[in-house]
């Protein structure tokens, strides 16, 4: 069987991977891929981005099953096409990846349900915007409404810097019409965790836990990021967490979308925050929604499914995954981001990549902002591979991905030496 995956990055790659070793596909064409799917066996790269075009060239090619990776697609309503000339995907329809791409449908959606989050205020007046920031105080968060990727979200830690940031969204249009409308919230405090869930309109079936790394450099210091790095489990989220988060975040996520009219199908990924206290009592709050898995989240957490992925997908569409089950390895799979020179501000793109190992069953290196061109793979981005590995413990893994790491060579090369440092403080 032939399936489809859109999207160009390290998680997009993975997703490809993992449905390869299935022994039902035959083959994994990637819109638009990069320089890892354009070089992986039985995987091609196809320069398609419009819906009606996938669309054409998935009837043309018998393609079986279509997998969306980022939020831009589904916010242009990628679902809604494929559902109405009949083709298999899974992924939100438009409407419902608005928990994604309207941070106010989003707060309005969890206030509505009594879902816990920080609370807020939205706004389009920057007057009205300044006053509530001079009655709030600093710290606050300020946050474009729409799709900015990853360039949305303020954490202002003095008024000036929240004022500085409603100037520039709602005063000189920064990020354009995303920013035109913002949420100005509450900031949290305490350790956030990825919690990311497949579901089928009514049935959800949980993935393993994990934990990102939002900023650039060691110690959680320099600028925000699409994330440096990522493990799989979290152990913040334990059994007790675990369950808390099912009941008091997900179960009435999934029930008021459809008691709103419209069913969520696909991944959503809850980015929590675990404020202090004991497990039964410290509060549980939602960041934000993803309506697509993480990036990079989805490396490790890949690497650490030993059942068929292609059989979840399959039950996701077919609205079955009450019977879908994912039989995770127990070890601790780790990814550690090589990003390019100046990300993330301006990303140089161009150089040439040289020493990425083959991959193995312990260590993969899976590709983002690459590209093969004229033979010679460079850089074409600002996240450029994540080398993930999988072993016994966190002190294990994070060696064995370091290891890979020192070995790949490009000029410009930047990364943290620290991804998974909570986990070993935890252990
Ligand atoms: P978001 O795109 O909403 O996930 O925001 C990006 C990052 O900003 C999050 O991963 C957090 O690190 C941080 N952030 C977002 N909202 C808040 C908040 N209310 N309080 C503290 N930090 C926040
Ligand atoms: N790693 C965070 C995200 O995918 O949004």
């Amino acid at each position: 069987m032939k399936l489809l995956v859109i999207g160009s990055g390290g998680r997009e790659h993975a997703l490809a991977w993992k449905l390869l070793q299935s022994p039902r596909v035959s083959h994994v064409f990637v819109a638009p891929g990069n320089g890892g799917t354009a070089t992986m066996a039985r995987s091609t790269n196809l320069a398609l981005s419009d819906p009606d075009a996938l669309a054409d060239f998935v009837k043309k090619e018998g393609i079986a099953l279509t997998v969306v990776g980022p939020e831009a697609p589904l916010a242009l309503g990628v679902v809604d096409t494929f559902r109405a000339q009949g083709l298999k995907i899974f992924g939100p329809t438009k409407a419902a990846a608005q928990l994604e791409s309207s941070k106010d449908f989003a707060k309005a959606f969890m206030v509505r349900h009594q879902i816990p989050t920080a609370a807020y205020q939205t706004f389009t007046d920057p007057i009205a915007a300044h006053a509530y920031i001079e009655a709030q105080g600093a710290p606050i968060v300020v946050k474009a409404d729409g799709l900015a990727a990853g360039k949305g979200v303020v954490v202002a830690l003095t008024s000036r810097e929240a004022h500085d940031a409603v100037d520039a969204m709602l005063g000189d249009g920064s990020l354009g019409a995303a920013g035109a409308r913002v949420v100005i919230e509450e900031c949290l405090l305490g350790e956030e965790a990825s919690f990311i869930i497949l579901c089928d309109g009514k049935n959800i079936l949980p993935l393993a836990t994990s934990q990102d790394h939002k900023r650039l450099q060691d110690a959680d210091q320099g600028p925000n990021t699409g994330g440096m790095g990522a493990y799989s489990p979290a152990p913040v989220v334990s059994a007790a967490i675990h369950a808390r988060v099912m009941r008091e975040v997900i179960t009435p996520t999934i029930e008021g979308m459809k008691a709103d009219g419209i069913p969520f199908t696909g991944f959503l990924y809850a980015g929590l925050m675990i404020g202090d206290g004991d497990d039964a009592t410290r509060p549980i709050k939602v960041l934000e929604f993803n309506c697509r898995l993480g990036d990079p989240e989805t490396q490790p957490i890949l690497m650490r499914i030993r059942s068929d992925f292609l059989e979840v997908f399959e039950h996701g569409v077919a609205g079955t995954l009450n019977q879908s089950v994912i039989d995770w390895d127990p070890r601790t799979a780790l990814g550690v981001v090589m990003a390019s020179a100046n990300y993330p501000s301006t990303p140089r793109v161009g150089d040439s990549i040289a020493g990425i190992p083959a991959a193995q069953s312990d260590c993969v290196v899976f590709h983002a902002g690459t590209a093969l061109k004229d033979g010679v793979l460079q850089t074409s981005g600002g996240r450029v591979l994540c080398i993930t590995a999988l072993a016994d413990n966190v002190r294990a893994t994070q060696q064995r991905a370091y290891d890979v790491v020192k070995s790949i060579h490009f000029d410009g090369a930047q990364y943290r030496t620290d991804i998974g440092w909570r986990a070993l403080e935890k252990n």
